[in-house]
């Protein structure tokens, strides 16, 4: 498995008593699954909901309820409970228990061991998913309450508009824990190696079109450009994510903006690239457009069209210009889609598009490419240096790209 910030990760889940409790345990499992060690604590009300057994269960750790404040084995637990684990998440989170954090108040495990994490710089994040009804979630008080936590640095995960247990369609449902989780993984890398660093991604193919019903477009689905967006983000970096329209979710964290063509590309890459520190250009970029787009579907019956094309502009060469007056961005890497002559046709392109990396793959074999999930890429550099890298899932081919955009940066900013 992939090394991710989940990996290893010392998480304490406060799990309080609302109804959401049942998608709390799906979050822990996920939790465990993604390699991180979850350790659960459940307030009172919580384990008339559900027992700590199950989060025992799931996470393969001792979970812990009030119960375990007292006794011989207790001593100080909330304070080592606190100062073990990176981060603090409370899923769900009721309006009383806010109450109780905003106030610093602490007669439960819970409160006890969130006061005992400290707040400011150097203590680990308590991160809150509120989970009530609408109108509890609405009030001064808990909206206060919000406030006064935020200013002291939590963060806010939901709640989301949905279904609420009184049968209100409303705000006050828990986040989905796969979101919650990304907003965890993002916790997670705040301090990693790209901290501070912008880097802009690009990804899938743009659609270039005919009338309002066709467009020329390219095989390309995403996934590689979608993988390298996560890793920039797992590495701690600023992300935004330009892609042509595809049916992946964008990663948790990052900016996405959707385009369509590749003038709209140009404009949203040269735009985001003004200040940014590094572009992967990931993206499949139509290098045609239909010279001609009709306003109105075009009819057969008036017989078959001919059509005229018309060249898009290169990207990567505006950027380059670009580059020339802004500075920004530092790196740029390309990607070389190749079905033959791979490494001559990548490093013509290295060199024109004035690139400091180029990720050559070839698209003729069924295990790289377009549309599926693993990738074999040669990594071309602008000194000369070649590298073969074995077959990959696209997500560790993101992530050993990420490795080197890591040292490039280094090496940019003289560290
Ligand atoms: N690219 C770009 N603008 C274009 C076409 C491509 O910025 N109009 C970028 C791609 O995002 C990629 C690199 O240039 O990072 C190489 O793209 P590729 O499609 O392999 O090559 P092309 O330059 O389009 O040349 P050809 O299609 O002739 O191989």
């Amino acid at each position: 498995m992939i090394t991710t910030p989940l990996s290893q990760a010392k998480i304490l889940l406060g799990v309080t008593g609302s109804i959401a409790v049942y998608k709390a345990a799906d979050l822990a499992s996920k939790l465990a699954q993604s390699g991180a060690k979850v350790n659960a604590i459940l307030t009172k009300a919580a384990t008339e909901f559900i027992s700590p057994l199950t989060f025992q269960s799931v996470t393969g750790q001792p979970a812990y309820t009030d119960s375990d404040l007292w006794g011989a084995q207790a001593h100080v637990l909330h304070v080592g409970l606190a100062h073990e684990a990176d981060l603090l998440l409370v899923a769900p989170a009721t309006a009383h228990t806010m109450a109780k954090l905003a106030l610093g108040s602490a007669d439960d495990l819970l409160s006890l061991t969130a006061l005992a994490l400290g707040t400011g710089e150097g203590s680990s994040p308590l991160m809150i998913a509120p989970a009530m009804d609408a109108g509890m979630f609405s009030h001064a008080a808990t909206q206060e309450n919000l406030r006064i936590l935020v200013e002291r640095g939590a963060v806010i995960i939901g709640p989301e508009e949905g279904h609420l247990a009184s049968g209100l369609v409303a705000k006050g449902r828990m986040t989905e824990p796969t979101e919650i989780i990304g907003h965890v993984r993002c916790q997670l890398a705040r301090n990693g190696p790209l901290r501070d660093q912008q880097v802009v991604v690009t990804a899938g193919a743009t659609q270039e079109p005919l009338d309002p019903v066709r467009f020329l477009s390219n095989r390309a689905s995403g996934r590689q450009g979608f993988a390298l967006a996560q890793a920039a983000l797992d590495a701690g970096a600023r992300v935004t994510l330009i892609s042509g329209p595809t049916h992946l979710s964008p990663p948790i964290g990052a900016k996405f903006i959707r385009v369509r063509t590749a003038e709209e590309m140009r404009s949203a890459t040269l735009d985001a690239c003004q200040e940014a520190n590094a572009l992967l250009m990931a993206a499949a970029v139509a290098d045609f457009r239909p010279s001609q787009q009709s306003d109105q579907k075009i009819k057969k019956i008036a017989g078959v069209p001919t059509m005229e094309l018309t060249a898009n502009p290169d990207i990567l060469s505006e950027v380059k210009d670009q580059h020339a007056e802004t500075a920004h961005p530092e790196v740029v890497i390309g990607f070389a889609a190749e079905s033959q002559d791979l490494l001559a046709n990548a490093q013509n392109k290295l060199k024109s598009k004035g690139l400091d990396m180029i990720a050559a793959n070839n698209i003729s074999a069924v295990d790289a490419g377009f549309a599926v999930d693993t990738n074999r890429v040669t990594l071309l550099h602008a000194d000369g240096q070649q590298e073969e890298l074995p077959l990959m899932s696209k997500a560790e081919v993101s992530a050993e790209i990420i490795q080197r955009l890591i040292r490039m940066l280094g090496e940019e900013h003289g560290s």
